[in-house]
């Protein structure tokens, strides 16, 4: 029996799954660029490489990188949750920077549920409260940063702030492109 079919099925093969990778590394890719060019809180770098993290990403169109976003965002937004609450455990700290965390860890408590309503509402198409609920999801890690910024106190989720920031604001900005196409 001759080799070839099977050479021949394996090399079809390799070149779908090349161009399967290629497609949705391009959709990930164009989604960020028009962002980054669309919206100055997104930056290009930081959205491709979250949502490259996502192994759903290689599989999706845009409304998939949509809630791909949102489910980032609630990874963090909770993630940072339950670390505000660890920190506020450990017994010593300077009192102004425990009353910034006491309130970071109010915004970020309400960011939790306000997100489950934002992917509600963006399964339901309802593009207009899916950004509404998103908007007030990004004030908590504006809001929690200011807090140190006005007691001149270094913040301990500068980081994580920064990364909520920004994955909200790619969030936002995949659900405006979708609700204007869907008019
Ligand atoms: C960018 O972030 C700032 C600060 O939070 C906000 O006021 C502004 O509305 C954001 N811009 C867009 C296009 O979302
Ligand atoms: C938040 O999301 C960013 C981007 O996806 C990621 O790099 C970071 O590790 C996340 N942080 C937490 C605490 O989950
Ligand atoms: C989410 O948005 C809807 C629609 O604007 C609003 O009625 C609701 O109060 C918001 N939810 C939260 C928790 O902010």
């Amino acid at each position: 029996m001759s080799p070839r079919p099977f050479v021949s099925l394996l090399l079809i093969f390799f070149l779908r799954a090349a161009s399967a990778d290629g497609r949705s590394t391009n959709i990930i890719h164009e989604t960020c660029k028009k962002c980054a060019r669309e919206d100055p809180n997104v930056s290009y770098k930081f959205c491709v490489a979250s949502l490259e993290s996502n192994p759903y990403s290689h599989c999706a169109d845009l409304r998939g990188l949509g809630l791909i976003s949102v489910k980032l965002l609630r990874h963090n937004v909770t993630r940072t949750r339950s670390y505000t609450e660890k920190l506020l455990k450990s017994e010593e700290m300077d009192p102004s920077v425990r009353a910034c965390l006491e309130d970071c860890l109010e915004l970020y408590s309400d960011a939790v549920p306000t997100l489950a309503e934002a992917i509600r509402a963006y399964k339901d198409e309802r593009y207009e409260d899916t950004n509404i609920n998103l908007s007030s999801v990004m004030n908590a890690p504006t809001t929690c940063e200011d807090g140190f910024s006005e007691k001149g106190a270094g913040s301990p989720l500068a980081k994580r702030n920064k990364d909520s920031f920004q994955l909200s604001a790619v969030a936002l900005s995949i659900v405006t492109m979708l609700s204007r196409s869907s008019h």
